[in-house]
């Protein structure tokens, strides 16, 4: 297959969007990351975009809505927080765990009754959203376990064969996925993944923030997990990276004892006038740090990179994304100095 690569403009918009409807599936830029669009309804390609990432069946898509109100179309219940919350977050980097109705098939749910509901902000995937009429599918943009995609050349380079187009809309604002919520009661969310919209900006909608234990801790054995994405090994790049919690004299003096070839550090804007070994930074606050996380760990990759320690982010506010995603590219493998 040709993956054609579209560019920003209503015309290449109407193309997507025309693609999109007879089944295909459409790499699209959204606020967080880029997702591979499919119409949600649409067996058939729901199935080509799991074929796409190499995704397991049991890993369900979220679906992604041009203005929450249409989440009555698909879902059986809505309490009333979530549309509090909608009020506030939609649209935006928040998705909704929802009870499903029938017109979302299984195979998008992942064999679930319920399903994720998103209303992104960025203006071309809203577009195709309203233009084709249908709720879309979209799961990040990459193969399966690779990192998140962030602009277009990323996409490009996971799909190029696999998809029939990508559209460029140049750099994801946020660069880390959604914050995924579900309900436990009437009054309280869970943080399944965390995201840009944060626990502390929930907690001013509602009272009850749970952040799932899986966020920072890996799943005991046996153990059902709340959101089945927290099962899989995810962002890694072909590096064995490791997380190392301590102050920069320690990380220095770490990285000076376990140096080597294709030894690499990931470290904060400025650690760098104190660190002779090879590095890459990324960023000095957490915004800047989930803006160019994804790309870092490619860029580890590209420069050949065996091994990677990291230096811990805070894990305050978008912070915790960045955490979250660090220590599952890590494999949970984190070193406290
Ligand atoms: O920002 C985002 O959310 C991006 C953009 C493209 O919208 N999409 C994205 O999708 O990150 P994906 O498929 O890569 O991640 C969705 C996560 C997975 O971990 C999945 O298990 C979880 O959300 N999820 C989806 N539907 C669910 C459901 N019904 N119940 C529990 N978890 C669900
Ligand atoms: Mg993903």
């Amino acid at each position: 297959m040709n993956t054609v690569l579209l560019e920003n403009n209503e015309n290449d918009i109407v193309t997507a969007t025309e693609l999109i409807r007879q089944g295909k599936v459409v790499g699209v830029p959204t606020e967080t990351v880029y997702g591979l669009c499919a119409d949600a309804r649409n067996e058939e390609a729901v199935r080509a975009v799991f074929s796409a990432k190499g995704r397991p069946a049991d890993n369900p898509l979220i679906v992604h809505l041009a203005d929450f109100s249409q989440a009555e179309l698909y879902t059986s219940y809505i309490p009333e927080l979530a549309y509090r919350l909608a009020e506030k977050f939609c649209p935006g980097a928040l998705t909704m765990i929802l009870p499903k109705n029938d017109i979302i098939p299984l195979i998008t749910s992942g064999g679930l009754d319920t399903v994720g509901i998103r209303v992104p902000s960025h203006p071309v995937m809203h577009r195709i959203i309203e233009l084709s009429g249908c709720p879309i599918a979209a799961p990040s943009a990459n193969i399966s376990g690779l990192p998140s995609p962030t602009c277009a050349e990323h996409v490009m380079r996971d799909m190029n064969g696999r998809i029939s187009a990508v559209i460029n809309g140049g750099n994801s604002k946020y660069g880390v996925e959604s914050t995924v919520i579900s309900f436990d009661s009437e009054n309280t969310v869970r943080i399944l993944r965390p995201g840009a919209v944060t626990k502390e900006m929930l907690s001013e909608i509602c009272n009850d923030v749970i952040i799932d234990p899986a966020i920072l801790n890996e799943l005991a054995e046996g153990t059902k997990a709340a959101s089945p994405g927290m099962k899989y090994k995810h962002y890694s790049p072909e590096a064995n990276v490791v997380m190392v919690e301590s102050s920069l004299q320690d990380f220095v003096n770490f990285v000076n004892r376990n140096n080597g070839n294709k030894v690499y550090s990931l470290i904060f804007d400025g650690d760098e006038k104190f660190f002779p070994y090879n590095y890459l930074t990324y960023g000095s606050d957490s915004h800047e740090q989930a803006h160019l996380i994804f790309q870092r760990l490619r860029e580890l990759d590209d420069i050949g990179a065996e091994k990677v320690y990291v230096r811990a982010p805070s894990t305050d506010g978008v912070g915790l994304a960045v955490y979250n995603r660090l220590i599952r590219a890590a494999g949970f493998e984190v070193i406290k100095l």
